[in-house]
């Protein structure tokens, strides 16, 4: 089998045995492998194709092998994935796909080989929308379920989608949003205020300025080879993120404006903007987080000088208090980054989201207690889902002394953000992450 196809293969492997996280497994996958750039593109398609359409796959394999799923070898079930891939959304002529599946399979025991060429035959033979159509549960019976299975999402994320969407007056857009999570997200780098200019980065990578953010350049292919990536001036950062730390600077506060937090900061990408904001405003930033090794990622993306790193639990660390701007970036499901990493869907369940909601309860409690009266605290999470979003604003705002700032005025460029006050952001409308935003002012 030739490499392309084999680091797909292992990559698919290693998330279902080892419970790798695909988007961090690759890079290593594409240099054991040894891929030259056109090759790596390769895989990346493939597998990331794979993994995001395993439910449309998954059906429709069901529906053309003689067996039901889970009574396949998952390891033959993987290699089906990628012949279906190939077969339905790569520009792979048929043969190609169907036999090179069948040679990833052969050695997985006596019949693999044939069996995997006999379901990807059956497969290629019928137009895509045919077996679309033919996905269970019918439309008919179950609209919901049906648009689900078809897009590949779990209900209950196609479910949670549909809430947040409908709370956005975006109701009817739940079949564009599903879609965009199949498509691969653009690169966006940002240049980090006072390091490097964004003509100079856009000049630098023979990028295009991005469609929203002020700091944003697009560019295509890894990151990793631009020098300004690499010395730090700067990074990797969807434009969502970078207009959510936009949006918390741009914000009135009533109060001295010196002293700023970072309360969930690592890796750290946001808190690098904030601190060169930060320095420029002459205000000083302190970011918290939990995990030492993401603290060391922050002191590494910041850089150690720019602010002042705590490491521990946002919720109890010892922090001076009144702070006029701070970031709640919170731990959530992550259901807005889906396209970013292809393997989520399948690795959350609603059963995250209790613990979830509790720490972002407890959390946003906590920046409100060490807000200044006057100052403002970004509440950010990358994920739609209203009992993370929406619905821990307003338990915080019916408890403390706090209004909620319409969020949209921060960000007058960017229409279609939503009803208000808080703004969101979509992969389908925006093509950036799929972002909320709640500003919350301490008010005496
Ligand atoms: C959504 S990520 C933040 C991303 C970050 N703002 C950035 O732009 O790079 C949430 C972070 O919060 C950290 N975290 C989780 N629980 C925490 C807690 N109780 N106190 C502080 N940090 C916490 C996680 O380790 C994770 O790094």
């Amino acid at each position: 089998v030739d490499r392309p196809r084999r680091a797909a293969y292992d990559l698919l492997r290693t998330v279902a045995d080892d419970g790798a996280y695909a988007n961090l497994a690759l890079p290593d996958l594409l240099s054991r492998h040894g891929l030259s750039e056109r090759d790596a593109a390769f895989t990346t398609e493939l597998g990331f194709g794979a993994l995001r359409l395993r439910g449309r796959y998954d059906a429709i394999i069901a529906l053309c092998a003689s067996r039901p799923l889970d009574r396949i070898d998952p390891r033959v079930l993987d290699a089906l994935r990628l012949g279906a891939h190939q077969i339905l959304a790569m520009n792979v002529p048929d043969y190609a796909a169907v036999s090179s599946s069948a040679d990833l399979a052969r050695r997985l025991g006596p019949g693999a080989a044939g069996f995997v060429n006999a379901v990807l035959r059956r497969l290629a033979a019928t137009p895509q929308q045919e077996w679309l159509d033919a996905i269970p549960p019918p439309a008919p019976d179950d609209p919901l379920g049906h648009q689900c299975a078809a897009a590949s999402h779990p209900r209950w994320i196609g479910s949670a989608l549909a809430d947040a969407l409908a709370l956005a007056d975006a109701g009817g857009e739940l079949a564009e949003l599903l879609a965009a999570d199949n498509d691969a997200a653009p690169v966006s780098l940002v240049a980090r205020p006072g390091r490097i200019s964004p003509t100079e980065l856009a000049d630098a990578t023979g990028g295009t300025p991005g469609r929203w953010s002020p700091w944003a350049v697009g560019v295509s292919g890894d990151p990793g080879r631009f020098t300004a990536v690499r010395d730090g001036r700067a990074g990797v950062q969807d434009e969502g993120s970078q207009l959510m730390v936009l949006a918390l600077s741009r914000a009135e506060v009533d109060c001295g404006d010196t002293s700023w937090l970072d309360m969930c900061a690592g890796p750290g990408g946001k808190a690098a903007v904030l601190a060169a904001l930060a320095r420029q405003q002459g205000a000083e930033l302190t970011a918290v987080e939990l995990h030492p090794h993401r603290a060391r990622l922050v002191a590494r993306t910041a850089g150690s000088e720019e602010l002042r790193l705590v490491v521990g639990d946002a919720r109890e660390a010892p922090l001076s208090g009144g702070y006029s701007r701070i970031l709640l970036d919170a731990p959530c499901t992550g259901l807005g980054a889906i396209r970013r990493r292809p393997d989520l869907r399948w690795r959350r369940t609603p059963a995250d989201l209790p613990a979830l909601r509790g720490l972002q309860r407890d959390l946003l409690q906590r920046a409100l207690a060490l807000t200044a009266v006057g100052g403002v605290v970004a509440y950010v999470t990358c994920s739609p889902h209203v009992a993370e979003s929406d619905d821990i604003v307003a338990e915080a705002t019916r408890h403390a002394a706090v209004e909620q700032v319409d969020a949209r005025g921060l960000l007058p460029e960017v229409p279609g953000t939503g009803p208000g006050p808080a703004v969101r952001l979509w992969p389908h409308r925006h093509d950036t992450d799929g972002m909320y935003l709640a500003l919350l002012r301490r008010v005496a």
